[in-house]
């Protein structure tokens, strides 16, 4: 039995469809990266994961659990855990309330504030701090916080790079890195392809809603996982499915 799994998962907005079919897995301690340009996808497919938007077809399974018609909160509960584009902190509160909110799930395991801090140091300086006066980086360090303050055992982070300066997002990943240790399943939505290839146990790139190509970082080439990011690998991909553009 997988962690978490998704079966041909479709959804969309309105008339639009905004992913295809997407089916994936991830075991514990496992960090798969969905990469992909703009409009992919990718957020989408980890709102319908987390419960935020709901798809039009296929099933999101937790532990073998099919999840599909529980609400956000509920599989924030089981232990699903959205870190959202954009962070979405709550400006008025200080960084230790938004922590605290975080445990709002009421699970027990590992993470409380000292936990937090000890995987993302960043934030120790932080704790009194108005949300409302963080910095970019401040922000998704607290953000990530708050998610393992859940105690979650599936993780999706969304962009955690965007807009962050490099040494900035080098100390992100590293916290990720302890996170990853601590036994998380990560699903990790991720622009910068060098540094997905450094972190990914495996790579899903989408491209218009549909997963093109799949693979551990061993077997996918630069260019594979270029060709498919910006679409050229489509013409494969409509001949023969996705297991033609497969590097294994
Ligand atoms: N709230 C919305 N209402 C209508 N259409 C939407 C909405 N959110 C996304 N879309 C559309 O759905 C498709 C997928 O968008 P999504 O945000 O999931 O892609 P993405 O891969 O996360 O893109 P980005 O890299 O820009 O974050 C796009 O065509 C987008 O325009
Ligand atoms: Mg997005």
């Amino acid at each position: 039995m997988r962690l978490l799994e998704t079966n041909s998962l479709t959804a969309g907005y309105g008339d639009s469809r905004a992913i295809s079919s997407i089916s994936l897995a991830i075991d514990p301690g496992e960090v798969l990266a969905i990469v992909g340009a703009n409009g992919a996808g990718k957020s989408t497919l980890l709102r319908v994961i987390a419960g935020a938007h709901q798809p039009t077809a296929g099933r999101v399974e937790f532990r073998g659990q099919d999840v599909s018609k529980l609400r956000d909160f509920q599989r924030n509960r089981l232990g699903i855990s959205l870190v959202p584009e954009g962070r979405r902190l709550f400006a008025s509160m200080t960084v230790g309330e938004n922590l605290a909110v975080g445990a709002g799930s009421g699970r027990k395991g590992q993470w409380n504030i000292d936990a937090v801090v000890e995987a993302i140091p960043m934030i120790k300086s932080l704790l009194k701090r108005n949300a409302s006066t963080l910095s970019g980086g401040q922000q998704q360090a607290v953000a990530i916080g708050r998610s393992l303050m859940s105690n979650p055992e599936v993780l999706l982070l969304d962009e955690v790079s965007l807009g962050l300066a490099p040494i900035i997002i080098d100390e992100l990943y590293r916290s990720l890195a302890v996170v990853q240790k601590s036994g998380l399943g990560i699903i990790l939505v991720e622009q910068d392809l060098a540094r997905t290839v450094s972190v990914a146990d495996r790579i899903v790139c989408m491209l218009e809603g549909h997963n093109v190509l799949e693979g551990t970082p061993a077997q996918l080439t630069h260019k594979q996982i270029t060709d498919a990011y910006f679409g050229h690998a489509i013409a494969s991909f409509a001949d023969g499915g996705p297991a033609d553009a497969r590097g294994d």
